[in-house]
């Protein structure tokens, strides 16, 4: 299965991409995580994604086109993928399409914004493995510890309140123009994001069973 999770910051696309990479056996390209760790490894990309993503902004699609289309060439991607969080804007979605890749569903979630800002504020990440917790929802066994690697759990850059809003402010103005791009097409799939991870997760998968 080739699949895009859509949604806005928050929205889940990231804990419903470690699912669905685990049940179908597909590898998740999230371009969040590549990103973090070319910022962490103070690379050239890295360096030049830096001041775009602190400020909620997106990393240029130049920037971002680039490293995707270099990591769906590895052969973990043969047998299919779920991009999470690439494309985020329509050249995106239209260098994609130029890559032949042949996508069998866009799946976006739906969060309302006040929901997400409410999310966000209780997310936590391990700063030495990216590991994501939250503080209602999925709680560490040990308090500010990273269970898969004993890290401290810290506050990303990015989930600051005034920077959660200008993300989702530009998801609204670049990214959600992609519902009707796929729409179009016929991949365009729709899950209203449920309180409860394992709820909205029973209607994902039931979603992607019908594909
Ligand atoms: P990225 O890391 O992709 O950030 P994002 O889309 O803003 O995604 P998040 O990780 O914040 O949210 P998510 O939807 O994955 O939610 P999660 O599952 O973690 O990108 C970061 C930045 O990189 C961008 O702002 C941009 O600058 C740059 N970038 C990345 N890709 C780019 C691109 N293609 N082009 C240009 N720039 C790009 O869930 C959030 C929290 O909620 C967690 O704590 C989770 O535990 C909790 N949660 C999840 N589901 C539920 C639920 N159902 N109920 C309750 N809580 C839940």
């Amino acid at each position: 299965m080739k699949l895009i999770l859509l949604g806005a910051p928050g929205a889940g696309k990231g804990t419903q991409a470690e699912i669905i990479s685990e049940k179908y056996n597909i590898p998740a390209v999230s371009t969040g995580n590549m990103i973090r760790a070319a910022l962490k490894n103070g690379t050239e990309m890295g360096l030049k994604a830096k001041a775009f993503i602190e400020a909620g902004k997106l990393v240029p699609d130049e920037v971002v086109i680039g490293i995707v289309e270099e990591k769906l060439k590895d052969a973990e991607c043969v047998n299919g993928f779920i991009l999470d969080g690439f494309p985020r804007t329509i050249p995106q979605a239209e260098a994609l399409d130029k890559m032949g890749v042949g996508i069998d569903a866009a799946l976006s979630i739906e969060v309302a914004d006040e929901e997400i800002v409410k999310r966000m504020s209780g997310r936590r990440v391990c700063e030495k493995c990216g590991c994501s917790y939250h503080i209602d929802f999925k709680k560490p066994a040990k308090d500010g510890i990273c269970d898969a690697c004993g890290g401290n759990l810290v506050i990303r850059k990015d989930d600051e309140p005034a920077i959660v809003q200008d993300r989702l402010t530009t998801y609204h103005e670049q990214t959600e123009p992609l519902k009707s791009y796929y729409r179009s097409c016929g991949k365009l799939i729709t899950v209203e994001g449920q309180d409860e991870v394992a709820d909205t997760t029973a209607l994902v998968l039931g979603a992607l069973a019908e594909i």
